[in-house]
């Protein structure tokens, strides 16, 4: 299967290190960053780009850009990992659609467009006969919503409940663990490239809503947008809670949960035991699934990093080729 990239930061470049590292039937015909693109209908040398990249801070020539190559490269599945932009979703949306109106598959981890404009994205595709999967989008690496959609069919899930957010989960930990002020582990998370230099998002509890959100509209079927999630943040936490925790062997956790019986949405810290299988360190993600048939299911793993999220791309893609393989 053809693909091209549109962003060539962290998961961009994790996905072209994946695609030169195992023979996966993927092949690489153009990539795009912000300034600047690269076509080869005959495949692209993925090390290549990255190095030039390393090198230049461009992954080919000015000029050709992110739309030049939805119209006119070669490709079955574009690939969208530009920013994430929580308000209007572009550019993404924009290129989404128009990818999609040019009848290729699309697998994105932008949360952006698929919070926002699922359903008439997903509409676009199926009256053009393609897949639109989106995977990375809510906790990176863990397959949260193949295991959902396909994993648990047939079953009614009642709840479902866990971390969402690995920087507030990183923040809680250290809080927990080496009595830091909030201020303190805040500033550690940003040193160590897990907080952003504008943590808002990730503090407040946008992000992890988001997340609830789009799992809310792609497999609940519940029509929910950010201002429908009751939301609390971690940033007006104090080390004194987590002391007082502490003292009855409980700690706090920033909590997203979707009551799918009520139809609500909440992302709050929750008191929980020290033993619950959702406390979980540093930056890891954990996710409880409660079913009527299963009985409740963990998934514990990785919510962010280049290689990591870029996992749930490749998964989407060649879930795509194989149950829908355009050929040559
Ligand atoms: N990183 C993670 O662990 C993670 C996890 C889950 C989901 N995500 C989501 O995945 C997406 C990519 O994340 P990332 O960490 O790879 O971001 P990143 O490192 O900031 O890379 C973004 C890339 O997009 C390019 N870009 C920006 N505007 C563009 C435009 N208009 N057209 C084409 N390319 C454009 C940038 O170009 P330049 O290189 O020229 O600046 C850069 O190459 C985001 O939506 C993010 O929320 C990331």
């Amino acid at each position: 299967m053809r693909i091209a990239i549109l962003g060539f930061g962290s998961v961009g470049r994790g996905i072209a290190q994946i695609i030169a590292e195992k023979n996966l039937g993927l092949t690489i015909t153009a990539i795009a960053d912000s300034k600047s693109g690269c076509m080869d209908s005959t495949g692209i040398d993925p090390l290549e780009i990255i190095k030039r990249k390393e090198d230049t801070g461009l992954c080919g020539e000015k000029g050709i850009t992110a739309e030049y190559i939805i119209q006119n490269a070669e490709y079955d599945a574009l690939v969208e990992v530009t920013p994430t932009n929580a308000e209007t979703a572009e550019p993404s949306l924009g290129y989404i659609r128009l990818a999609l109106s040019e009848g290729r598959h699309v697998v994105t981890s932008n949360k952006g467009p698929i919070a926002l404009n699922y359903n008439e994205l997903k509409e676009l595709a199926e009256e053009n006969g393609i897949c639109l999967k989106f995977e990375a989008t809510v906790c990176g690496a863990i397959p949260i919503i193949q295991t959902l959609q396909y994993g648990l069919a047939g079953n009614r899930v009642k709840k479902l409940y866990g971390i969402f957010n690995g920087t507030c989960n990183y923040i809680l930990t250290r809080m927990a663990d080496e009595k830091l002020t909030y201020k303190e582990a805040l500033l550690e998370a940003r040193e160590l490239g897990y907080a952003e230099a504008d943590p808002t998002y990730d503090v407040e509890g946008i992000d992890a809503a988001i997340k609830l959100v789009i799992l809310a509209n792609t497999i609940f079927g519940i029509n929910k947008r950010l201002e429908d999630v009751e939301i609390t943040g971690i940033n007006s936490l104090t080390s004194q809670a987590l002391e007082l925790a502490e003292e009855d062997e409980l700690t706090i956790r920033l909590i997203g949960e979707i009551n799918n019986e009520k139809g609500t949405l909440k992302v709050s810290p929750r008191v929980i035991p020290k033993d619950h299988t959702l406390v979980v360190h540093d930056t890891l993600n954990a996710v409880t699934i409660d079913t009527d048939l299963a009985g409740e299911i963990t998934l514990i793993g990785k919510g962010a990093g280049s290689i990591e999220t870029a996992s749930a791309i490749i998964s989407d893609l060649l879930f795509i080729s194989n149950c829908h393989d355009r050929g040559p």
